[in-house]
């Protein structure tokens, strides 16, 4: 007879465990209007954290998931960009760096319309925020219409994605360009070392990194690579944060951040119907995109999407977790998800092998397991292909992956990354994204393995 102690705890009491303690980093994270990915390394708001913490906190409390995102949007810049940090004024400037003093937003970015009273980044992130805001009305659509949600931020991600797509098409393709390696938000990944090496570092002494007060140097980006960082930044900042082909240091069309566009794009349709404007022009955009995406992105040599070097004009030929993210954009051609399920399950990502995808090619000659985008695997990419692979009809690899990702954010107290073999927690603990996700994960596993899957086409 087995007794009371030998009884395997039902999974549902573990579901109910691994709840509480999501949901206590995100009331714990909460500032009031907005959610910080960690109290001590990222004191602030950042753009793609807050569109995944929205989507996770839509479980929580819908009304604070309407509040992560307007108050977000409500640091938009009159140029349509939404800036990847909203500063908050109550931290001490040597909290975190690039501090707004850095930054200098209202003055500096005045000639881009920057709001004058509040302090922001000038670069922006990855566009997760109208789909984040489409989950969120999904969650409960009638406080959403009760409360004017959708129609209070419609107007605001128009003017975000005509900003992505007009000033932000450096390469004149059709897709966005980022500008600066924290804006794909995979800050060193490999993609980015052949681009940074024209950039000239700024002084080693002219600044001071905050990051290693909070976080191991081996799981960071490394001096090199940060001073590349403050130079393109304080060029950007010089520049009064104009955008213009040819005048950017770094400037790249990246896979992952256009496959969230095209993705937020549909929602934006669906948003589009629901508050009584035309969804046309936003699905015949995702369209144009999608085209653009697969033509000037994709390389059937590597069976992946490519990051595309816009300064040097050629495709860059590092594999990243972000070239397999596009398994998120609806109606791709068949041999292109076949070929992305192969490189998936390859020895490059081993997908079903190994807990969770790593964010580069764990057989790459930059891999790291340990350092920040160089190998550990994240929440929010593994999210994604999650929904991917359901989109696509590979129920029991979402399946698997979705259980690993849940045993990961329990056991490693919801870190910032892991490493992808081990599942051992690294960077900072208690990582907004991590629980936010954690909780999406738990709250339902979507059953159609067809495109509703993303929540977008529902
Ligand atoms: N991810 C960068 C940082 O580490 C910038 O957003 O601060």
């Amino acid at each position: 007879m087995t007794s009371l102690l030998q009884t395997p705890v039902p999974a549902a009491a573990d579901d109910l465990t691994l709840r509480r303690g999501a949901a206590r980093v995100l009331l714990t994270n909460w500032t009031g209007s907005s959610t910080v990915p960690s109290h001590g390394l990222y004191p602030h708001q950042w753009s793609w954290d807050s569109a995944f913490i929205a989507i996770g906190l839509r479980h929580l409390s819908v009304r604070r998931a309407q509040r992560e995102l307007e108050s977000l949007l409500g640091a938009q810049w009159a140029d349509g960009r939404v800036p990847h940090i909203v500063f908050s004024p109550d931290v001490p400037l040597d909290a975190y760096f690039p501090s707004p003093d850095f930054w200098r937003s209202s003055t500096s970015g005045a000639p881009s319309g920057a709001p004058a009273g509040t302090e922001t980044s000038g670069i922006v992130q990855p566009p997760v925020h109208a789909l984040a805001a489409w989950l969120v009305h999904q969650a409960d659509p009638e406080t959403s219409r009760s409360r004017g949600f959708l129609p209070r931020v419609y107007a605001r991600l128009v003017a975000w994605h005509d900003y992505l797509t007009d000033r932000r098409d450096l390469g004149g393709g059709g897709l966005a360009a980022m500008v600066h390696p924290w804006e794909p938000g995979m800050d060193n990944s490999p993609c980015w070392d052949g681009p940074l090496r024209r950039v000239e570092p700024a002084a080693p002494g002219s600044y001071r990194r905050a990051d290693l007060d909070h976080g191991q140097a081996a799981e960071r980006p490394t001096d090199l690579d940060y001073g590349r960082y403050v130079r393109l930044a304080a060029d950007y900042r010089d520049s009064g944060y104009a955008d213009a082909p040819g005048t950017h240091g770094f400037a790249v069309e990246d896979p992952c951040v256009n496959a969230l566009l095209i993705v937020s794009e549909h929602a934006l349709a669906r948003i589009a119907a629901e508050t009584g404007a035309d969804p046309a022009p936003h699905e015949a955009r995702a369209a144009r995109l999608t085209d653009a995406l697969v033509e000037r992105l994709w390389s059937p040599a590597h069976g992946m999407f490519l990051s595309r070097d816009l300064v040097g004009d050629e495709l860059i030929t590092e594999r990243s977790v972000a070239g397999l993210v596009p398994l998120i954009v609806p109606g791709l051609p068949q041999e292109i998800t076949d070929a992305l399920l192969a490189t998936a399950r390859s020895s490059a990502f081993l997908l079903g092998e190994i807990p969770m995808a790593p964010s580069y090619d764990v057989t790459g000659h930059a891999f790291d397991p340990s350092r920040y985008w160089r190998g550990p695997a994240w929440f929010n990419t593994n999210w994604l292909l999650e929904r991917g692979l359901r989109q696509y009809g590979q129920v029991r690899a979402a399946t698997a992956l979705r259980a690993a990702m849940l045993d990961a954010a329990g056991d490693s107290a919801f870190a910032e990354y892991v490493d992808p073999f081990t599942a051992e927690a690294r960077g900072t603990r208690a990582f907004g994204w991590t629980a936010a996700l954690t909780l999406d994960l738990l709250a339902e596993e979507p059953a159609a393995p067809d495109a509703s899957s993303i929540g977008v086409h529902t």
